[in-house]
């Protein structure tokens, strides 16, 4: 389902805030929110609000990120980051204007879970919740897929994309609403 934007989101002007979900954040997600702090930090008159990340099960609730996470964003010169992960929760709906699911996975889930917050309050929730791949990535669609059982070249291929991602999201949406 694409994202409802005609009804969600915030208003122009004002600061924007950002959730990046994967499923256990401890890999993708938090490099996404690690990298993409780094770019706005570069670009300080961004109207940025919130940054976070969490994930859509609790498996690590409270738990670093993974070591080869930190390894890639050190390698790359990200030297302070620090997260605990977290489950997703309702509330999150209303205080992000944007969450990025990182797979197709995250997605569904995000979007069942946006959808049972929308009737439970009996209204529209405020965040676009769409695939970050929808900026920056091949085809508008392009997934970051799970590193986790793999070797730290898929770190590294995370960092790439979530880099691309994030300079897309910052010029193509946060630049046109300053
Ligand atoms: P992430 O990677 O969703 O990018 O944080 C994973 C981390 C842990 C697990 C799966 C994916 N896990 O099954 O524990």
């Amino acid at each position: 389902m694409a994202a409802d934007t005609s009804t969600r989101g915030s208003g122009a002007g004002k600061p924007i805030s950002v959730l990046f979900v994967c499923l256990g954040n401890i890999c993708r997600s938090p490099m996404a929110e690690a990298t993409f702090r780094s770019l706005t930090q570069a670009r300080p008159n961004s109207r940025i609000g919130t940054i976070d990340s969490a994930g859509t099960a609790g498996y690590h609730t409270l738990n670093p990120p993974d070591y080869r996470t930190m390894a890639t964003l050190r390698k790359h010169g990200i030297n302070n980051y620090e997260h605990g992960a977290r489950k997703i929760a309702e509330s999150d709906f209303d205080t992000f204007d944007y969450i990025f699911a990182m797979d197709r996975s995250n997605l569904r889930e995000l979007q069942r879970l946006q959808q049972r917050a929308d009737a439970q309050r009996g209204s529209k929730t405020k965040a676009q919740v769409m695939l970050y791949g929808a900026f920056g990535g091949k085809n508008r669609d392009e997934v970051v897929a799970d590193p986790y059982y793999g070797g730290d070249d898929g770190f590294e291929e995370v960092y790439e994309q979530v880099q691309r991602f994030g300079q897309a999201f910052l010029s193509e949406v946060v630049d046109e609403k300053q």
